[in-house]
């Protein structure tokens, strides 16, 4: 059976293809390369010991997609493709807009000319608006505050309602918090260009030497030491629920939102306490003011995952940590040199 993987040269497509891979499908995937190289997909090829067709083609070019969908059958398709930068994304927002909802919506229209029906898209947890209540569950109010943020929250809008039109459609929306670490053999991981706006990669690179020292953004929040909290998850578990949720929608029809998290919360010091004891390295850091548009804390409930995909995650902090580093040790400039 052949999966479509979009966006499956970047982090976490590169590490569900892994999965994917494992679990027994076939792929097939697509990537602009707009933010990811194909040496990843040669290193999924080499950790797998799998070839399948590489296409660089973009979202937005349907005559593009029609041809890969015409190549071989598609059964289902895993949609990660988009820009995810939210400071680009306030700074460009027609450019997030049309890239994450036109390129979505060229490949909806693509998978109904060729009758497939079956999708899981990576949503985000940033589709939730300020709470106050935790855990945020999938009943919880959505209200992003960026433009990254928004085109997330207007796809599973139109997917709602083209599920609500073709009731043969099957879907699948992702919301994932804050997916960190590697896969464990240090071959693939995540290589941001520029430098990292994310906790995990920014003290990584402070602890390969790029970077000199961890800014904390603000240590006044209300929480226990001040730092903000967020439900970091490891990508292995976030690309084994993609598996979870491929199988959910070969199974049903119509349209369900799961959150992927662990369900746990940590401080940003926590995170830099359990990197430090996972590698034996100290980070330098220093407290800087907040960061605009920092909740304080974030967390998922992660009931309904668990009941209705049969997932949960299973890595901890330190292994989350522990991964991160050697592919960060054995990749200094990620998959550049
Ligand atoms: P990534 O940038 O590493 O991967 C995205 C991939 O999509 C890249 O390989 C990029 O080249 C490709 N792409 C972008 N636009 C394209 C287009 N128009 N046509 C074809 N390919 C295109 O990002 P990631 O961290 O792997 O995120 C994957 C998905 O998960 C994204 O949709 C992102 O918004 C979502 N997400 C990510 C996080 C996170 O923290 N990493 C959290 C929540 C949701
Ligand atoms: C985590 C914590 C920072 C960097 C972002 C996107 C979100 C989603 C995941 C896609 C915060 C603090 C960070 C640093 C720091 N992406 N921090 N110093 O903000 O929860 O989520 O990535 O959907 O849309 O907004 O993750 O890793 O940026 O920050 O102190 O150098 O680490 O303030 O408290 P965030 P993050």
């Amino acid at each position: 059976m052949t999966i479509l993987v979009t966006g499956g040269a970047g982090y976490i497509g590169s590490h569900t293809c892994v999965a994917l891979v494992e679990a027994g499908y076939d792929l097939v995937v697509v990537d602009s390369f707009a933010n990811s190289r194909p040496e990843a997909l040669g290193r999924v090829q080499q950790i797998t010991g799998r070839e399948f067709p590489v296409y660089p083609v973009d979202l937005l070019d349907e005559r593009g997609l029609d041809a890969v969908f015409e190549a071989q059958p598609v059964e289902a398709v895993i949609h990660f493709a988009a820009l995810k930068a939210v400071g680009e994304s306030v700074a460009d927002p027609l450019r997030y807009y049309r890239n994450n909802v036109g390129g979505s919506i060229s490949l909806f229209q693509t998978m109904e000319r060729h009758g497939v029906t079956r999708l899981v898209f990576s949503s985000s947890a940033t589709v939730y608006g300020a709470a106050e209540q935790m855990p945020l569950t999938e009943e919880s109010p959505l209200g992003p505050v960026n433009p990254y943020g928004r085109t997330k929250w207007m796809v599973e809008q139109i997917l709602r309602d083209q599920c609500a039109a073709r009731p043969d459609w099957s879907v699948a929306l992702l919301r994932y918090f804050n997916p960190v670490g590697a896969h464990a053999s240090g071959r693939i991981g995540e290589d941001p260009s520029g430098v990292p706006n994310n906790l995990l990669p920014y003290v990584t690179q402070v602890a390969v030497g790029r970077l000199e020292q961890l800014t904390i953004h603000g240590d006044d929040y209300p929480t226990p030491d001040g730092t903000c909290i967020r439900d970091y998850v490891h990508v292995m578990d976030i690309a084994e629920g993609h598996v979870n949720a491929l199988q959910h929608v070969l199974m049903t029809t119509g349209i369900e939102a799961f959150n992927l998290g662990t369900g746990r919360g940590s401080s940003v010091l926590e995170v830099v306490a359990a990197f430090e004891a996972a590698t034996g390295i100290d980070i330098p850091r220093r407290v800087g003011p907040r960061r605009n548009g920092d909740a304080p804390v974030s967390y998922a409930g992660v009931d309904k995952a668990k009941q209705q995909l049969g997932w949960q995650a299973k890595r901890d902090l330190t292994e989350m940590c522990a991964d991160a580093w050697r592919w960060q040790r054995e990749n200094p400039q990620g998959y550049g040199v």
